[in-house]
């Protein structure tokens, strides 16, 4: 940390949290490239060790961070995480041809082995159980009766063509801003802030992930209130409820830095989502943030009785996989369905469970392990742990995590690691 602050010329952290990565960098190719190994690392590795891949990844977070575009391997001499391996394909893609990737891009398994992944539901495992059985489709699974029993898979291969088109941000913008209005209904002082990559400045993304918070900590029993709105706004497909599991222990416990993300305890809605096709038609770039309501109007209607919150709602809800998942040509329906996650954050943790969902995936596993390296502390989305005094450090704004972590502050649009 010292040494850096005040210098006309910062030298090149080796923490990706102490650097800028912006979404748009002068190494895209090589870091696109050195993603393709990352990928295929994850997707080879048996014993979920992930350190191959995380390698490879943090070689393209040094690219997508570098100061100048790459053009010479020598460049990158005495850096940080490009270690031998990630040099030697760098070299040879600067020179134009990698015989690695080459070779990966064009392996039938890895092309399979993507396709299946992207199913939700569906991780390196399940896809190797569904490439073992000869399946080389969607189609193939999606016409098997003998499949998971996982609600996640059968609606995800249900409604696979839908979630496989990415989310554009202004459609991500304007179901924010539905879920605002209804949830400002419910709870009157909700806060709703859209996370994720579209926080990071992503034009697109996989899902909507949408953090709450309630300053007065009057959260209790909102999501389940929420959800029960969207059903009768006819917004919801299927998902899963999960409440909090926080203890105290959390703050401190062992935890494992993972290639696969990290767990947290907050209570959480994940699921799909129909969104109105006329929310998700129009231009990406000229939406504003502020007025993407106007066209949905037709499904605002008054609230009517949104305390009607009974048990046996509740039950569906916990897992709306219970009903059998259904098809709907795409023409025949006026929705598209969306992966959604709903997290709920005490107050007290918001903004640690803003950096945490704000990600990236990578930012925060930097800065988790630089607290624990070089802090002798645990940071968490929940808080951040001083193993010493055995408290936790407060923060009141996502200005003061970072103090609190003795970094620069990074724009969320810095984060794209
Ligand atoms: N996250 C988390 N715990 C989870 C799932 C996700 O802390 N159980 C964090 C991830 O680290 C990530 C952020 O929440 O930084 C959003 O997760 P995700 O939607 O998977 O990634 P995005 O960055 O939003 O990517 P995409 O645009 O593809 O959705
Ligand atoms: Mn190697
Ligand atoms: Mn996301
Ligand atoms: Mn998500």
């Amino acid at each position: 940390v010292e040494g850096n602050e005040g210098a006309s010329e910062p030298r090149f952290s080796e923490w990706a949290c102490q650097r800028s990565t912006p979404l748009k960098h002068q190494n895209d190719f090589l870091a696109t490239q050195l993603e393709i190994l990352q990928k295929y690392a994850e997707m080879k590795d048996e014993n979920h060790d992930y350190s191959r891949a995380l390698a490879f990844r943090r070689a393209s977070c040094v690219v997508k961070s570098f100061p100048i575009t790459v053009t010479n391997v020598n460049q990158l001499n005495g850096i940080n995480h490009v270690g031998p391996h990630s040099k030697r394909v760098i070299g040879e893609l600067l020179d134009g041809y990698c015989d690695e990737i080459n070779r990966i891009v064009n392996e039938e398994w890895f092309e399979k082995m993507k396709m299946f992944t992207g199913v939700f539901g569906v991780g390196p495992s399940t896809a190797k159980k569904w490439i073992e059985r000869g399946w080389t489709s969607i189609k193939d699974a999606q016409e098997s009766t003998d499949i998971s029993k996982d609600w996640r898979v059968q609606w995800g291969l249900a409604f696979h063509d839908d979630l496989m088109n990415p989310v554009k941000s202004n459609e991500a913008y304007r179901f924010t801003e539905i879920i605002q209005t209804e949830a400002e209904k419910i709870l009157p002082g909700i806060v709703v802030q859209l996370t994720g990559g579209f926080r990071r400045g992503k034009h697109q993304g996989h899902d909507i992930d949408i953090l709450f918070t309630h300053p007065n900590g009057e959260e209790t029993g909102f999501l389940p209130k929420l959800l029960t709105r969207l059903e009768k706004l006819n917004m919801v497909l299927c998902g899963s409820h999960e409440s909090s599991s926080f203890h105290e222990k959390v703050l401190s416990e062992d935890f494992k830095l993972t290639a696969r993300g990290q767990l947290d305890h907050f209570e959480k809605w994940l699921g799909i989502c129909k969104l109105p096709k006329d929310l998700v038609s129009g231009d990406d770039a000229q939406i504003p943030l502020s007025n993407g309501l106007e066209k949905c109007t037709e499904i605002k209607e008054n609230v009517d009785s949104l305390d009607d919150y009974e048990p046996k709602a509740k039950k569906q809800r916990k897992c709306h996989g219970d009903n059998s998942p259904f098809t709907i040509a795409t023409s025949e329906r006026d929705w598209i369905a969306r992966r959604v996650d709903f997290i709920m954050s005490p107050y007290s943790q918001y903004y640690y469970a803003l950096v945490g969902w704000t990600g990236s995936k990578q930012f925060n596993r930097d800065l988790r392990l630089y607290s624990q390296k070089v802090l002798n502390r645990k940071l968490t989305s929940h808080g951040f742990y001083d193993f010493t005094t055995g408290k936790t450090l407060p923060a009141n704004s996502e200005t003061e995590v970072f103090e609190n972590l003795n970094l620069q502050y990074q724009h969320p649009k810095n984060r794209n690691c």
